[in-house]
């Protein structure tokens, strides 16, 4: 396992729509590994592989609490099936989108179809927090980041002050 560099916005990569992966292999489960060793060394709750620069719709999450015994999920080929009706707004953050917190809202509940670590379909109902995250991880997949739901002028200034983080970051 290894962990690798996260873009962050707005790196043009985050944009891409990511390719269906064609085949649940040792390949593909070594890229998992990678990133869930990527997402709990950031630390974060929820990573697309577009965010390892990798354009494949592969998502890892971990939604268990720092006292519990971790519980990853993987996500291969997710599909949102049934979005409710009734929408609620959570307070999102991205790993791409560092040190900015803001609240978006979306369906409270959906089911998620997709093949697992093993390569087996499962479907999952999804409510709460675990809804907010596949979601989230879901827009990742068409090149899409929860600053996008932001006004315009919210969503500018915060490229604008990730921007000038990155040019410090390359000047030191
Ligand atoms: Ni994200």
């Amino acid at each position: 396992m290894a962990i690798r560099p996260i873009l962050t916005a707005p790196d043009p990569r985050l944009r891409e729509v990511s390719k269906p992966v064609g085949q649940v292999d040792e390949a593909l489960r070594e890229l998992m590994d990678d990133m869930l060793e990527t997402m709990y060394d950031a630390p974060g709750i929820g990573l697309a592989a577009i965010q390892i620069g990798v354009p494949q719709r592969v998502i890892v999450m971990d939604l268990a609490g720092e006292d519990e015994e971790p519980a990853p999920l993987y996500f291969v080929n997710p599909e949102i099936l049934d979005p409710s009706e009734e929408k609620k707004p959570y307070e999102e953050g991205c790993l791409s989108v560092p040190d900015y917190y803001d609240e978006v809202e979306r369906p409270a509940r959906c089911r998620v179809k997709y093949l697992d670590y093993h390569g087996a379909e499962q479907i999952l109902e999804a409510e709460g927090m675990l809804a907010v995250c596949i979601q989230h991880e879901m827009d990742h997949l068409e090149g899409v980041l929860f600053i996008d739901y932001l006004s315009r002028l919210k969503r500018e200034r915060v490229l604008k002050k990730l921007k000038k983080e990155q040019r410090l970051a390359a000047a030191s």
